[in-house]
């Protein structure tokens, strides 16, 4: 299979759908790889570690598209990719449909097969290609707010994990799942003081053993949140109700109770958020305070590291790229019910109950398509 890989053209996107092992492997098994000249250069893969990894550099997104059978990218495309929409060609990357019923009639229009990451399930029913971002998202959450904790970028000039004979900051997270469990991990590797907050209590009771007693957790409610965020040095925001706008767990008030210079950071920003005060931010503005208190609110966090990202996000979409590949299209969605799951788009037909009605439009399962 002719499998392309063009650069991504949405802004500050630095992320690259295939890596040059992802390369290797695919020629070694007899497929060709175009890549877009420059399409890892900002995640720190050259043109040179791809051309020796066996793919083919070409020098224009047209080329890449228009030669290419199944084209892998990160992002869902915006305007300017649509016209290297045709028919059957395979589109393998988030495409986030939801919201964007212009890009959904583009893809039905040109009758793509649309397979968006977002929507792929593994055998556990959790979202596979998400997770890595959220697990990239919630680490980074404890570096980003030590770094506001400094003065110099508006925080209370605290230590993270303090030194022998002054205590450590105190870190809330609320959320116990991808992110606050990547973030609680990193803040007692710092040595602050943590608490985590959840409403699941088995996952408290997981997480409890998983972190032999180190982690203080707490049961959701408004009291506690209160009394959790009144302390914090900083919060950081993690909770997800699934296909839906995040609780505001952090209201206006009790984030004008927290101590001047401590610092929010609201990962489930891209959900809306779980913070009152908090407001969609970007990597070229991040933050801004309300009450002295310094909110970071990046809905991309991951972009802030994108070699990081690149990788984290290949390792989870490349075994599902190489089947999609070996097998073709109907196959690999044939042999897999979770990959089924992230088909979005068949031929003109819209395949995904969420995105229908959302939109409100009507859908035809994947199972009636591919069989
Ligand atoms: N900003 C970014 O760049 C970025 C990157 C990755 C993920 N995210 C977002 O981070 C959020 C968390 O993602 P995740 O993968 O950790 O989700 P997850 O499903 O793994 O975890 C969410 C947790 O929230 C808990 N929860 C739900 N309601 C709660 C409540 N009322 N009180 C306390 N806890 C509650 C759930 O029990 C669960 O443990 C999502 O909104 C995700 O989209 C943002």
């Amino acid at each position: 299979m002719i499998i392309g890989v063009p650069k991504e053209i949405k802004d500050q996107e630095a992320r690259v759908g295939v890596t040059p092992a992802g390369v290797k492997a695919l020629t070694e098994v007899g497929h060709k790889v175009l890549v877009e000249t420059q399409a890892g250069a900002q995640s720190g893969f050259p043109d040179e570690e791809y051309q020796s990894a066996g793919a083919e550099i070409a020098g224009d997104a047209g080329f890449v598209w228009g030669k290419s059978e199944l084209v892998v990218k990160v992002k869902d495309p915006i305007e300017g990719e649509y016209a290297y929409f045709r028919e059957g060609l395979v589109l393998f990357t988030y495409l986030h449909l939801a919201p964007l019923p212009s890009l959904t009639d583009k893809l039905l229009e040109s009758r793509v097969i649309g397979i968006a990451y977002e929507t792929v399930r593994n055998r556990q029913g959790a979202l596979p290609l998400l997770m890595p971002m959220s697990e990239v998202a919630g680490r980074m959450s404890v570096q980003v707010g030590a770094s506001y904790l400094e003065r110099e970028r508006g925080g209370r000039g605290i230590l993270l994990g303090g030194v022998p004979g002054v205590p450590p900051a105190q870190v809330a997270i609320l959320g116990g799942g991808i992110v606050g469990s990547n973030a609680a991990r990193i803040a007692l590797g710092f040595g602050a003081k943590v608490t985590l907050i959840d409403v699941n209590l088995n996952r408290l009771r997981e997480l409890d053993d998983i972190f032999g007693g180190r982690l203080y957790t707490l049961a959701s409610n408004s009291y506690n949140i209160a009394q959790v965020t009144r302390e914090a040095d900083l919060v950081i925001g993690g909770v997800l109700i699934p296909g839906a706008t995040a609780p505001k767990l952090v209201s206006r008030a009790m984030v004008a109770q927290m101590k001047k210079g401590a610092v929010i950071v609201d990962v489930a920003i891209d959900q809306g958020g779980c913070v009152e005060t908090a407001r969609p931010t970007s990597h070229s503005d991040p933050s801004y305070k309300v009450d002295g208190v310094v909110h970071y609110c990046v809905t991309n966090m991951p972009g802030a590291v994108p070699h990081t990202s690149t990788l984290a996000l290949t390792n989870s979409t490349f075994p599902y790229l190489l089947r999609l590949a070996n097998l073709g299209a109907r196959e690999a969605l044939r042999q897999d019910a979770g990959l089924a799951e992230g088909l979005n788009t068949w031929l003109g037909k819209l395949t995904y109950r969420g995105v229908a009605e959302s939109q409100h439009r009507a859908w035809t399962p994947a199972a009636n398509v591919i069989d």
